[in-house]
């Protein structure tokens, strides 16, 4: 497997150079934005930061920004390359875009690459399957204050995984932020709730609150090595795999 690592001085990008490393992975190429001052500049062993796309790779990581994306996916296509997605907040013509680029070649698309938040959405799905909606299921995530997007794609996810386990559809029982009069909580809600501050990682707790009792069950990332290991991981396992869609619950052997 040859690997392309795209917005390679990004946090995530340099961390996935370093594990790559580690790992003993070969990476043939690493990009960034046209116009970056690391253009030319050295990148890892024997590779330097281009603003071309990475022909010479068989395997892309992309962990940029949602507006790149359509034209990276358009290019991985064009390249017949397998193709591991990061980045999170695309709008819903690039989530499109994502689901017709895996028409023709391998995708692996999570909101988080790391094991043990992939363990966090099934645990949550579970306990929604078991606590109903007398149980009132909060979100919490934090991130650093230079993630741009927000609620995270984490904390959507596993809102997802909340409605999934009760059975309901999300967008009619979300309920992003609370702010001024918003009157008692209606039964059922799922709310979900981003803070900004420090270089926190990413913090996700999913609380379920009754009258009697409250469970809640929290994910702390320490270091982004747990993402980059895990695309990693995805990457390894595209490698041969017929087009289409998948996330880590296929790379990890979840039952679907
Ligand atoms: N799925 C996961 O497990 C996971 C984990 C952490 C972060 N993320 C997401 O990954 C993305 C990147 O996060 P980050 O913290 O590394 O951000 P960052 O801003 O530190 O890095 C992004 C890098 O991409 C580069 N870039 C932008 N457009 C580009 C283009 N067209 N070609 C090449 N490079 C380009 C930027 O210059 C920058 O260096 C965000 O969407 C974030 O939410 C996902």
């Amino acid at each position: 497997m040859k690997l392309a690592i795209l917005g390679g001085a990004g946090r995530m990008g340099r961390m996935l150079i370093d594990c790559a490393k580690e790992l003993h992975l070969p990476v043939v190429a690493v990009t960034e934005i046209p116009g970056s001052a690391w253009i030319g500049q050295p990148a890892t062993e024997g590779v330097t930061y281009q603003d071309t796309w990475p022909t010479a790779a068989d395997a892309v990581i992309d962990f940029t920004f949602h507006t790149c994306v359509t034209e990276n996916l358009a290019n991985a296509v064009a390249c017949g390359q397998t193709y591991v997605l990061g980045t999170t907040g695309l709008t819903e013509a690039e989530l499109a875009a994502v689901d017709n680029a895996a028409k023709q070649i391998p995708i692996c698309f999570a909101p988080n690459f790391s094991l043990g938040v992939n363990l966090l959405l099934e645990l949550v799905r579970r306990a929604a399957s078991v606590l109903d909606a007398s149980y009132d299921a909060e979100i919490v995530e934090m991130h650093h204050r230079h993630k741009k997007d927000a609620p995270s794609g984490t904390a959507l996810g596993l809102a997802q995984a909340l409605a999934k386990g009760r059975g309901v559809d999300l967008e009619q029982v979300a309920n992003y932020g609370r702010h001024g009069i918003v009157g008692a909580r209606p039964t059922g809600e799922i709310g979900i709730h981003a803070l900004r501050g420090g270089s926190v990682v990413g913090d996700h707790t999913v609380m379920f609150a009754a009258d009697e009792e409250r469970v809640e069950i929290t994910h702390k990332a320490v270091s982004r090595a747990a993402f980059a290991k895990g695309a990693l991981k995805a990457a390894q396992w595209l490698e041969g795999r017929a087009p289409g869609l998948y996330n880590m619950r296929h790379v990890l052997g979840f039952e679907a």
